[in-house]
């Protein structure tokens, strides 16, 4: 294949915000028990204040701008009280169907220091399923009151002084179905009382309601619409589901996964059209997507099967084709960059599309994680309009090469299963990563962490121009 990319500098989609690469630690399967949490007491796990060392050090290098927590489903059955101070209770963790022990250990203390520990700004999700408006008020003056109430005191007596100031709180989570099975326009008033209520708490907070598919989601905003001064951003989520097995996959279900990626633009923009009409351009409500990823069968019990008749603790394999997924929808936010304010990948370690893995003493990190890491030059830059020629398309219709640009980089992503492309790009680069390996389905693993890593892009530079050969299902950042 030829592909000839051209970088539009002189038309900016906007700058991607780092909050575009957001994380979600929820405390389901072994994502925050065990994958990042180990306990202070944990002997045989090298740990930094009960926080698994090796997970803290590629958190804080992929980079983690943003962690959402506690949930997801979780976070309506969660009472932030149980998680602070010397006595915690030990509770049902309750969350997508699991039933398990909960001792609480790690809570708002524990989850706010981790993200100083790895430079992320914490995104709370509120109970709005068996909590209250007062349960949640009290939570936003635990963290962010800087006057001596009791609240503030006490949070003071268990080790924090200075208020935190949590910006971003999402009042509730998947309300439609876990978070107290709404329709949408009771959400909408109940969300309407909650903003109005916690925003006398904290006037400088964010908030973020909580969003579906279509016909939620337009009804939802035209219960807000004369309400819009109290919404931030519009939660949505969208799962990949559609590319079949995660390891045990053919070509057409590789090729139906990034179709499915790249799909999200759609959903993106009918949601736009949405907020645009409830706030009648008045004002900037920013979508929040704040759960994606792939979801493989074997890690559901619901959706495009065969599914798993039950789930374990939601981990599932990650290969080089979630990675290429992964490309597919960072092109996406890039584009889209204007209308999403935030994103959240789902889930941070171990659970679902996770970049990070754990087993016992074990760690590795997945090829989705080198792809997050190979776009750190695309944080906080601008993002331009880029035209990919390219002579070649997927049986999906999609062009088989596609790329994004910023003023930080280009990356490139062969999105083909067996051809290699012949690529020039048209602007001042000098010098690239690669990610690939000799299968779309290569992954990591605890004895071969470093089957798929990034390595040095070979380039030749022609004219203005630079040119590479990128292998079928690969995925390369240039910088300058
Ligand atoms: O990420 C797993 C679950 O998916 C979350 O708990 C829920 O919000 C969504 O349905």
């Amino acid at each position: 294949m030829n592909v000839g990319i051209t970088v539009r500098d002189t038309e900016p989609y906007g700058v991607v915000s780092p909050r575009l690469y957001g994380h979600f630690a929820e405390h389901l399967g072994r994502c925050c028990y065990d994958g990042l949490w180990v306990g202070r007491h944990c002997n045989d796990i090298e740990h930094v204040n009960g926080f698994r060392k090796d997970v803290v050090n590629a958190l804080r290098a992929m980079p983690t701008p943003l962690l959402r927590w506690p949930g997801g489903c979780y976070a309506d059955h969660y009472h932030w009280r149980d998680g602070i101070g010397p006595n915690r209770p030990v509770r049902l963790g309750l969350s997508c169907g699991r039933r398990v022990l909960d001792d609480n250990s790690l809570g708002t203390h524990e989850f706010l220091r981790l993200c100083e520990l790895i430079g992320a700004e914490p995104y709370l999700a509120g109970n709005m399923g068996s909590g209250s408006v007062q349960e949640m008020c009290d939570w936003v003056e635990y963290c962010n009151v800087d006057i001596s109430t009791t609240l503030g005191l006490e949070r003071k007596a268990n080790g924090r002084g200075e208020p935190w100031g949590v910006k971003l709180w999402g009042v509730g989570n998947e309300n439609w179905g876990c978070g107290g099975n709404y329709d949408p326009e009771s959400y909408a008033l109940e969300y309407r009382r909650y903003s109005l209520m916690l925003q006398h708490v904290d006037p400088t907070i964010e908030m973020v309601v909580c969003g579906h598919e279509t016909d939620w989601n337009r009804r939802c905003l035209d219960k807000l619409r004369n309400h819009m001064g109290f919404v931030d951003h519009f939660s949505i989520h969208r799962y990949w589901v559609k590319g079949g097995h995660g390891t045990d996959f053919s070509a057409d279900d590789y090729y139906a996964l990034l179709s499915e990626a790249q799909q999200t633009e759609d959903f993106i923009l009918e949601t736009r059209a949405f907020i645009e009409d409830a706030t009648g351009g008045q004002k900037k409500v920013g979508i929040a997507l704040d759960e994606w990823g792939v979801w493989h069968p074997e890690a559901r019990t619901w959706g495009p099967g065969p599914v798993a008749s039950e789930v374990g603790d939601y981990s599932q394999a990650g290969t080089l084709r979630d990675a290429i997924a992964t490309a597919v929808g960072l092109e996406v936010f890039h584009r889209q960059c204007d209308s999403l304010s935030l994103a959240n990948l789902a889930q941070v370690v171990n659970v679902l599309h996770a970049p990070i893995m754990t087993e016992g003493g074990d760690f590795w990190v997945t090829p989705t994680y080198h792809v997050l890491a190979m776009h750190k030059p695309h944080l906080g830059a601008t993002a331009y309009r880029c035209d990919v020629t390219v002579d070649t398309d997927l049986p999906t219709g999609e062009g088989a090469v596609s790329a994004t640009a910023t003023s930080g980089g280009v990356t490139v992503t062969n999105r083909h299963l067996t051809e290699s492309a012949v690529v020039r790009v048209d602007a001042g680069l000098t010098r690239g990563w690669l990610l690939t390996a000799d299968s779309a389905g290569a992954q990591n693993s605890a004895s071969a962490p470093d089957s798929v890593s990034p390595q040095p892009l070979e380039v030749r530079h022609e004219g203005a121009g630079i040119v590479f050969e990128l292998p079928p299902h690969s995925v390369a950042t240039l910088t300058a």
